[in-house]
């Protein structure tokens, strides 16, 4: 694909909008093809997709593998608990084994930030020509539902043409656990990359003023932002600040399990200030869909009767579109 010169995708600070553009674009043809029971695509014929995921998922690793499947590729999985890693092989190593028997792609998911990117500069340095896609490292990064968001976002606002420049200008307000939110993180690199501005919005324990800062400065370790102007970033304490004149809001699962200390003084105290329900959206206009990256915590970050009415709750919609958004980045990899 022209232009297309990322080796691995690692997180989307580095993308450019023209990168943003390919991957739409290419999964809005592949969303058009017909799905379960349909031809293959024989694009990734004779190419092999390993996933290897040392935190849970229900989505993101079922989502690779059928859409590696999806290209004729082939997919191996590995488990942790039943690995060689229990007997003290380190994780350099055990991908280089993964590598040995063929595998073009890693996919590699693991709570510790920048474990994908580490383990992309070792296997370069080794010499390995593989691919490292990140699907979720620690707090960091999680490019890949930060594309199928901006794709679903991108779609609601040009179903027929979604491209970068349907987002430039749209307030896109992202509310509660940002702090522990890779999902939020890489979603702020695409939404300003995209020319939208984005209002986070949470209690000053989820969410610190110096997100306000978030896209001011490129990564550390990276050299220099390769978008020219981005959207801005706002702080807002409370959704009735936030809402008004928002045409998305997406809204995060708080993150029990990366939480260190209690940062909250009750669950139902979070969902008076930060829930989302349909009384609480009529602060913004009708049509505002919602996104949640899942999984949902019901009644918490959202109620239930919204998370169920797929008419304003674009949940189920987000999960579609993770299939296309990952054979995209699977055939930019692997099948040039
Ligand atoms: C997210 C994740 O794992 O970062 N889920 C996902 O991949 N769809 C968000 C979360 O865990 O809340």
């Amino acid at each position: 694909m022209s232009g297309w010169s990322h080796r691995h995708v690692l997180d989307l600070a580095s993308f450019t909008v023209a990168d943003f553009a390919t991957v739409l674009e290419l999964a809005q043809r592949f969303r058009a093809l017909p799905v379960a029971g349909a031809r293959r695509l024989p694009a990734l014929q004779g190419r092999l997709m390993t996933s290897l995921f040392f935190e849970p998922s229900t989505r993101t690793r079922t989502s690779f593998e059928l859409a590696a499947k999806r290209l004729s590729a082939e997919v191996q999985s590995f488990s942790p608990s039943s690995s060689s890693l229990s007997k003290g092989e380190s994780l350099l190593d055990t991908a280089r084994t993964y590598v040995a028997m063929g595998a073009d792609i890693l996919v590699v998911r693991h709570s510790c930030t920048g474990v994908p990117h580490s383990l992309a500069r070792d296997l370069d340095r080794c010499g390995e020509r593989v691919s490292v896609l990140n699907a979720g490292d620690g707090l960091h990064s999680h490019p890949s539902q930060g594309l199928l968001d901006l794709f679903t976002l991108a779609r609601h606002f040009a179903p027929e043409a979604p491209t970068p420049e349907s987002l430039r200008g749209r307030r896109i307000v992202i509310v509660g656990d940002v702090l522990h939110s890779r999902v939020a993180r890489s979603n702020l690199w695409a939404l300003t990359a995209c020319g939208a501005d984005v209002v986070l919005c949470g209690p000053p324990t989820l969410l610190p003023d110096c997100f306000a800062d978030f896209v001011l400065a490129p990564p550390p370790g990276q050299a220099a932002d390769p978008v020219a102007a981005r959207g801005r970033v706002q702080v807002e304490r409370r959704l009735e600040e936030a809402l008004p004149g928002a045409d998305a809001v997406m809204t995060l699962r708080l993150q029990k399990e990366r939480m260190q200390q209690h940062l909250l003084t009750s669950l139902d105290t979070y969902h008076r200030h930060y829930g989302l329900s349909h009384r609480r959206l009529a602060l913004c206009g009708d049509g505002v869909p919602v996104l949640h990256p899942g999984p949902v915590n019901r009644g918490v970050e959202i109620a239930g009767e919204l998370l169920d009415d797929a008419g304003r709750c674009l949940v189920e919609e987000q999960v579609r579109n993770g299939i296309p958004i990952r054979m995209a980045l699977l055939y930019l990899l692997a099948a040039t």
